[in-house]
């Protein structure tokens, strides 16, 4: 007599085989559920963190120049120049010329910007007022709080 052949049985090879595909598929979905449709923590949730917004202090020997007026300091690694006015108030701009990338310097007497590298000049707005520079000098907001000496550049 032969063994009946209709009810199926497999070998613990197969058997193993087939309960690791299935614990295998089932840690994948387990997986993609959790890392897709997750939501990541914004670190900003504001938007801001590609945005200037720093604070100096006066009183440190790297910014004091600016008590004066007149006194101007770029703001390294940020590549702002910093100025105060004649008038007293504080403005800032991208230090960086646009024509060719030369550090731009503050001249009180004509509250403006000039670059040393091919005299292009910007207004205290940023704004180009003499060539070869074409494209304006990006400006930031500022406010100043001289009771306590210091001086908040943001956008
Ligand atoms: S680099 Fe400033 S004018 Fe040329």
């Amino acid at each position: 007599m032969t063994p009946a052949t209709d009810s199926k049985t497999i070998d613990r090879k197969e058997f193993m085989k087939q309960v690791g595909i299935s614990f295998g598929a089932i840690m994948l979905m387990n997986c993609l559920q959790s890392c897709g449709g997750g939501e990541i923590p914004d670190p900003d949730p504001n938007g801001n963190s590609d945005k200037v917004d720093f604070t100096l202090d006066l009183n440190s020997s790297t910014y004091n120049t600016l008590k004066n007026k007149g006194g101007f300091v770029v703001v390294k690694p940020q590549n702002i120049i910093v100025a105060h006015t004649n008038t007293d108030t504080f403005i800032a701009v991208s230090s960086i010329c646009t024509h060719e990338s030369a550090t731009i310097d503050y001249r009180a007497s004509t509250n403006d910007f000039l670059c040393p590298n091919h005299q292009s000049e910007f207004k205290a707005d940023g704004s180009v007022q003499k060539g070869p520079a074409t494209t304006a000098l990006k400006k930031y907001s500022v406010s100043s709080d001289l009771t306590n000496n210091t001086v908040r550049i943001f956008e």
